[in-house]
């Protein structure tokens, strides 16, 4: 049962799908109260009760215990102390003994949640705007709440199959050769890889659709040279249009008046990567259509797919907030300094990227009417990523594109996946992302994934090998590294070999996770979840903080930490444990319920199946568009016939419906005494 109430007059936001009549009465579960325009809602938090949502969002899965802000933000160097990442999902869910239902915020201005930070023992939530539609979500199983949600907000978006390959990329790559000297040395040692990314090296001085005719002369050449290898290529693209004239997109933004306004009607500016620029205003349908018209080349030159960056958005500076900086140099200047002045001048430094006043000084054109940017803000993201899937579906109906964006808020998920924003080669970014996945699937973004290795700083061999551990099972599987870090790509490193393995196992693995994901998504379910979801009355399992389902029945827990060669996982059934050394070396080792010892050297990691679901591993391949998808081995601990449906499609169907893609696949009770692995049944299947 979904319940909504109305506050104020909510602006569109095209988060929800289903119209609900607003109800009268009060709203259950909460106090409500006002504090000027703020609407405040506050419960009691019982001992056991426990918090899922929030998507992207720092700590853990259970997310109690700390304040959370949405307010989209460019956070660079974000640590467990930041309270607001790059895109707001503003849906919580309450678990405990007595309790079970789902809040959803439609509100694309500031929220807040304080989740037994300022009182141990409450929650409360504060819009800022006092604006919202607000859903209460009530059903008999955190798995049917998730499901309610998906109903009310739309099916999640479906990448291409060629999505789930491996994708290399990194800021700095600067020419053609360079990219095709990349691809060159993964094919030449046998390292799977489906796409390479480009950033924003491409361009000509960074500006949007355009390309440096001196390092990437021909695209279409080279795209379609790349393709024959089966290799996609990925182009980034930013929010902000530079600000100059003869720059043919901001021609034409400025001729059709596309862009943000000042109070007194004039285009807001900031600087971006290539200087002062303005920033579309995507809240207006004719600005989208223009703005997504513009992929139209470099769809035409057989670009598939696209990652929307530094659209939260990101603003270095102002001449604003540059101008008023200067002025406090010169009012200190005369004055005695002490040292809380000169801190404070450094923070006034600081403040000038993405600074509140800057957000307050422009404004979107909502039906015809000016809405300050701040009110929106968590939107702007999720229109660009509307702006660019409403073209490819202009562009060709038939098919499916590769998008990912930075930022979003709920509603983006219809329409593209999100990577986890810029993260830093550290291992408790490694915990934080694998902790984010579960909350982003319940928010309905299924495809999405961190930046392997991670982007900031200097990766060590160790972690990229744990991080692409994650990574065989994340949909989004990239890695991303940062202009001036370490050289990241897996070939670079001594153990290379063992990395290369690793990605065979996804590749191994593909046909199976792929028909996970698309089964999910089709029916409005999880790819990654809680353990709780699966076991909530097991209180271990519901406070299990580094390890998740992932499909119907698998579940995993990756090595986290710096110089581990094991670490302990709860099973909280008993589950057949698969580590992979690569698709042709594993061990098959049946545990019982509870608390195990799991030892995996740095070449090593495990998958764990639930009983009567069997596992899926093709003979592999380099691209997704090579992988044998017919001939299969099952590995499921049981002591009968069993059988799984698998789903498959040609990888680009739009519209795909679940029933005419799934073929049973039956898997033969193991023999006794022919199973290596006694209740293991181990079938050789050729579809
Ligand atoms: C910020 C993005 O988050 C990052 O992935 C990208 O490499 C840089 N912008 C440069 O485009």
């Amino acid at each position: 049962m979904i319940r909504k109430y109305t506050f104020g007059t909510p602006l569109p936001t095209d988060a929800v799908v289903l119209s609900l009549p607003a109800e009268t009465g009060p709203v259950p579960f909460f106090t409500l109260s006002r504090d000027g325009d703020r609407v405040v809602l506050t419960r009691p938090l019982q001992p056991e009760d426990c918090l899922f949502g929030l998507g992207e969002s720092v700590r853990g899965i259970n997310k109690r215990g700390f304040l959370y802000r949405s307010w989209n933000n460019d956070i660079f160097n974000h640590t467990e102390s930041t309270d607001s990442l790059y895109s707001s999902h503003t849906f919580l869910i309450f678990f405990g003994p007595d309790t079970l239902f789902g809040v959803f915020l439609d509100d694309p201005g500031t929220v807040t949640w304080d989740l037994g930070y300022t009182r141990s023992d409450t929650a409360v939530i504060t819009s800022e705007n006092g604006q919202l539609d607000l859903y209460i979500l009530e059903e008999d199983s955190l798995t049917e709440l998730a499901r309610s949600f998906r109903r009310l907000t739309g099916r999640s978006y479906l990448p291409p199959r060629w999505a789930f390959g491996y994708i290399q990329s990194r800021w700095g790559y600067a020419s053609e050769a360079e990219v095709r000297t990349v691809a060159a040395e993964h094919r030449k040692r046998g390292i799977p890889l489906d796409a390479v990314c480009l950033d924003i090296d491409y361009m000509e001085d960074f500006k949007n659709f355009t390309w440096r005719k001196d390092a990437f002369p021909d695209l279409t050449r080279f795209s379609a040279d790349m393709k024959q290898d089966h290799i996609r290529l990925v182009p980034i693209i930013d929010a902000g249009i530079k600000r100059e004239k003869g720059y043919a997109p901001y021609d034409s933004g400025k001729a059709g008046g596309y862009f943000c306004k000042k109070e007194d009607g004039s285009d807001f500016s900031a600087a971006v990567w290539p200087g002062d620029c303005c920033f579309p205003d995507f809240f207006r349908e004719d600005a989208r259509r223009w703005f997504g018209d513009l992929y139209q080349p470099l769809l035409a030159s057989g670009v598939e797919g696209f990652w929307n960056d530094m659209n939260e958005p990101s603003l270095f500076y102002t001449e604003d907030c540059v101008a008023a900086a200067f002025r406090r140099v010169e009012e200190l200047r005369s004055g005695n300094v002490d040292y809380e002045a000169m801190w404070g001048l450094k923070d006034v430094f600081n403040g000038i990227a993405n600074n509140p006043e800057d957000y307050r000084s422009f404004y979107h054109e909502v039906n015809g009417t000016p809405v300050r940017h701040d009110r929106v803000h968590n939107l702007y993201g999720a229109f660009m990523t509307r702006a660019t899937a409403d073209a490819f579906r202009r562009f060709d109906p038939d098919r499916r594109f590769l998008l990912f964006s930075r930022a979003s808020f709920i509603g983006a998920h219809r329409n593209g996946g999100i990577w986890q924003g810029d993260n830093f080669s550290w291992w408790s970014h490694l915990k934080m992302a694998l902790q984010m996945l579960p909350n982003l699937n319940l928010c309905g973004f299924l495809y999405s994934g961190c930046d392997l290795g991670g982007f900031g700083c200097n990766v060590t061999e160790d972690l990229l090998a744990r991080f692409l551990q994650l990574g065989v099972f994340t949909p989004l599987m990239r890695n991303h590294s940062a202009l001036h870090t370490r050289e990241q790509e897996i070939y670079r490193f001594s153990t290379w070999e063992s990395m290369r393995d690793t990605l065979r196992v996804r590749y191994a693995l593909l046909p199976f996770l792929y028909s996970e994901f698309m089964k999910a998504a089709l029916s409005g379910g999880m790819y990654f979840r809680p353990l709780a979801f699966d076991y909530p009355s097991d209180p271990r399992a519901v406070r299990t903080e580094d390890q998740i389902m992932l499909g119907e029945g698998c579940m995993i827990a990756p090595v986290l930490e710096q110089n581990a060669v094991g670490r302990y996982v709860y099973l909280p059934e008993d589950m057949l444990m698969v580590r992979f050394r690569s698709p042709e070396d594993y061990d098959l080792v049946p545990l019982p319920k509870g608390d195990h010892r799991i030892d995996c050297s740095l070449r090593e990691f495990p998958l764990f199946l639930k009983k009567g679901h069997p596992l899926l591993l093709c003979p592999g391949g380099e691209s997704t568009e090579t992988l044998d998808d017919h001939t299969f081995t099952a590995l499921c601990l049981t002591d009968r016939a069993v059988t799984y449906d698998l789903y498959r499609d040609n990888g680009f169907d739009p519209d795909p419906v679940l029933a005419e893609h799934l073929t049973p696949v039956s898997v033969p009770a193991p023999a006794a005494g022919t199973s290596p692995v006694p209740g293991v049944a181990i079938s050789a299947l050729v579809l």
